[in-house]
């Protein structure tokens, strides 16, 4: 099929765009920024993503996509015009649509023949009904006839070419049996249920997976908060969890909290849209909350390691949101490194091993490191933010003997404990804190 995708440099126009050329239909992805078209027409990508690099050399090779910042010529030449455009959060914490409009009045003013427009965007329930007033609203030829549908994305960043590839399932929400059937034809190729609803219970389905998530997360990074201030082990109690098939083991690792470009500003969407109906939205609002504690409570543990706040030195390691992703938006990293700033640290030094030249997003004052050595130099307490395998296997050894004071907070609980304690560290867990430094403090207290 040919298919056109409007917004297709972001993240979720490229993956789908390269994908569905890759499973062999034709893909025109359309973007304004004309470096990255430029860029892509050379094979160059703007983003990091495992194996994105490899698929788009493939669908290169069978001339099965192009790149182009004529929005006109993608959709004239589609049947299926994909749009992927962002909605980035706005200052009252709804999606800002104002890419969106841009989108549809451009495709509205260029349909030439029938085209099922299938909105990607995570956009606020009732758009697909909204985007059909504005397309028929400025359709340069009356006769020409047009069905929007939602169809929204379930990629996660670090593992989006294999969501994309092998789909737990496909939802469409439509309200033509037209479209329906061209969306079928577009996931043919896909092994996997293919969901079809109407338009509103489809954008819903989105905000309710995403603030499912978030909701979960919240839950065991509290949990956690607990099992550390009574003395359990927050990884004991998630074995004890997840082989209940009524809950399972994803999404329940505890961490920083949340970060990234879609939990949050998704949860916070919904609860803007949803406040507007009259619904109740404190369990939303909850998660929020919690969210934010993580960092408090991080920073609340660097204070307990640390005794004279304008002279420490502390690492930070890792700066995108999670392992495997370049992409900092959210990230639980920043927010630390504000948080500690405006708490009186003074000397922070960072590192990630994809994230680079970031001097001028962060701070001044921070400075960014080339290893893991390098930033853990003279610190008196290490912090791992991001669960990058290259931490996990981080020669403690050396780490220590380069460190001024022995301490290191594992926000991801990826490090060994009994590995790090017998290393000399004194090892600071999420939800495991207590029982790791009663075994480190006490042999010192049994001598005395
Ligand atoms: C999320 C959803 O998972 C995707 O399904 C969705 O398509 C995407 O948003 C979107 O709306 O575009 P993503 O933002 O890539 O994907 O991030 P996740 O992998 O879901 O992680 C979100 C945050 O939760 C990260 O900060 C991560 O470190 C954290 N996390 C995740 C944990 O702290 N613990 C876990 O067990 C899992």
């Amino acid at each position: 099929m040919k298919v056109a995708v409007i917004g297709g440099t972001g993240y979720v126009g490229l993956v789908t765009g390269i994908g569905l050329a890759s499973v062999g239909h034709n893909v025109i992805c359309a973007d304004i920024d004309e470096g990255k078209i430029c860029d892509l027409n050379k094979g160059i990508l703007p983003i990091y993503e495992k194996g994105l690099i490899k698929l788009l050399k493939k669908a290169r090779k069978k001339n099965a996509i192009t790149f182009t910042t004529s929005v006109a010529s993608a959709v004239k030449s589609s049947n299926i015009i994909i749009v992927a455009v962002g909605t980035p959060e706005n200052r009252y914490g709804d999606a800002d649509m104002s890419q969106i409009f841009k989108a549809l009045k451009a495709i509205a003013a260029n349909i030439n023949s029938y085209k099922v427009i299938a909105v990607k965007s995570t956009v606020p329930v009732g758009t697909c009904e909204m985007a059909e007033s504005v397309i028929s609203d400025n359709l340069t030829d009356m006769n020409k006839h047009f069905d929007v549908v939602s169809n929204p994305e379930f990629l996660r960043e670090g593992s989006a070419v294999k969501d994309f590839l092998y789909p737990d399932r496909i939802v469409v929400g439509a309200s033509s049996t037209r479209a329906l059937e061209m969306m079928q034809k577009l996931y043919s190729y896909f092994d996997c249920p293919f969901v079809s609803m109407d338009q509103k219970s489809s954008e819903m389905v989105k905000y309710a997976c995403n603030s499912y998530l978030a909701a979960r997360l919240s839950f065991i990074n509290e949990i956690s908060e607990i099992s550390g201030s009574v003395g359990a082990d927050i990884k004991m109690v998630i074995e004890g969890m997840k082989y209940d098939e009524r809950i399972g083991g994803h999404y329940l690792n505890p961490g920083p909290g949340f970060g990234g470009p879609c939990l949050s500003k998704d949860v916070k969407s919904l609860i803007s849209f949803s406040r507007r109906s009259n619904a109740d939205t404190s369990v939303l609002s909850a998660v929020l909350a919690r969210n934010k504690i993580q960092i408090d409570n991080i920073v609340s543990n660097v204070d307990e390691c640390i005794t004279d706040r304008k002279n420490a030195k502390v690492a930070i390691l890792g700066l995108s949101f999670k392992a495997n992703t370049d992409d900092m938006r959210n990230s639980p990293s920043i927010w630390l490194v504000k948080a500690l700033i405006d708490n009186g640290y003074d000397n922070i030094r960072v590192y990630d091993p994809i994230v680079k030249n970031i001097k001028h997003r962060i701070n001044d004052f921070v400075i960014h490191c080339n290893s893991i050595e390098d930033a853990a130099r003279d610190c008196d307490c290490l912090i791992i933010m991001t669960e990058w395998t290259h931490f996990k296997n981080m020669e403690l050894d050396a780490v220590y003997n380069v460190m001024s004071s022995p301490y290191i907070i594992d926000t991801r609980n990826i490090l060994d404990s009994n590995k790090a304690n017998e290393t000399g560290f004194v090892y600071i867990g999420n939800g495991i804190r207590k029982k790791a430094i009663e075994k480190t403090i006490l042999p010192t207290s049994v001598n005395a």
